[in-house]
């Protein structure tokens, strides 16, 4: 496997604007209630009290995507990990105002939560608009890199799935070529529209609703989780060109 811990300690701000004094108490009084616990192995019954399909979502940002998908199933558990304090409170605020009682939520790396998890325990794994790192040379502190993936694809279920959104084109052709060479996902891909178009059940985020308004088109990758390394397929992926109506 290859090594995430680089990616781990290379997140952006942690900290923004100084919360508002709701946001602060929420942080303060709502997370020790719902806060991943810090140490030892998690699993269902540690999390939720029972036994329930888990997903996990990497950098949530404001939360709306997990609180979304959490308000949709309220038998399933959504974990997720986001280091931004700002972002923390913000996802706090919809578990508050929609009453999620299937929330946990950890302030900092995603991937030590992703390692404390059984293998093959995890529906789903949501992975929106990570930070793109552009330049070449910082491309190994990309969370779509063979080191997290392995990580992810360890947690996943047999068949549960990966999702990936990006505005950004060169993690898009990057996650294309990273994920094109992994026998262990199977692209969920038939034509251009699959990942041109969002699909119903992938709520816009507040980043994605920003990179429209900005003009930069979205890319909307889904992957399931082969039930055998050498069950994935093999074929070329469609082109992500807007152009290109099917491969
Ligand atoms: C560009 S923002 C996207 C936020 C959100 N997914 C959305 O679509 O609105 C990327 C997020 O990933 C978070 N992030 C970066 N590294 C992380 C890590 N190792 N674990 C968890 N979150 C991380 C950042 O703090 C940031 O909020």
């Amino acid at each position: 496997m290859g090594d995430p811990t680089t990616i781990r300690r290379l997140y952006g701000r942690s900290k923004g604007r100084p919360l508002r004094p709701a946001q602060a108490a929420l942080v303060e009084e709502l997370l020790p209630q719902v806060a991943v616990p810090e140490q030892g192995p998690l699993d269902s019954r540690r999390l939720f009290g029972d036994e329930r399909p888990l997903h996990f979502e990497i950098g949530f940002g404001a939360g709306e995507h997990l609180a979304w998908q959490a308000e949709r199933r309220p038998g399933d558990g959504f974990v997720g990990a986001e280091p931004f304090l700002n972002g923390v409170a913000a996802a706090l605020g919809h578990v508050r105002d929609r009453g999620l009682a299937n929330v946990r939520l950890h302030m900092g790396d995603a991937l030590g939560v992703l390692e404390r998890l059984p293998g093959a325990s995890l529906s789903g794994v949501y992975l929106l608009h990570p930070d793109p790192w552009p330049k070449a040379r910082h491309a190994k502190r990309r969370m779509v890199s063979d080191g997290p993936l392995d990580l992810i694809a360890a947690k996943l279920k047999p068949g549960g799935e990966l999702r990936l959104g990006t505005d950004d084109p060169v993690y898009c052709r990057w996650a294309m070529m990273v994920m094109g060479r992994r026998r262990d996902f199977d692209w969920q891909a038939e034509a251009a529209g699959d990942f041109l178009e969002r699909p119903a059940d992938w709520p816009e985020t507040r980043y994605e609703a920003k990179a429209r308004r900005e003009g930069r088109e979205v890319w909307y990758f889904r992957y399931r989780r082969a039930a055998s390394a050498g069950t994935s397929r093999s074929s070329r992926p469609p082109e992500p060109s807007r152009s290109s109506s099917s491969r």
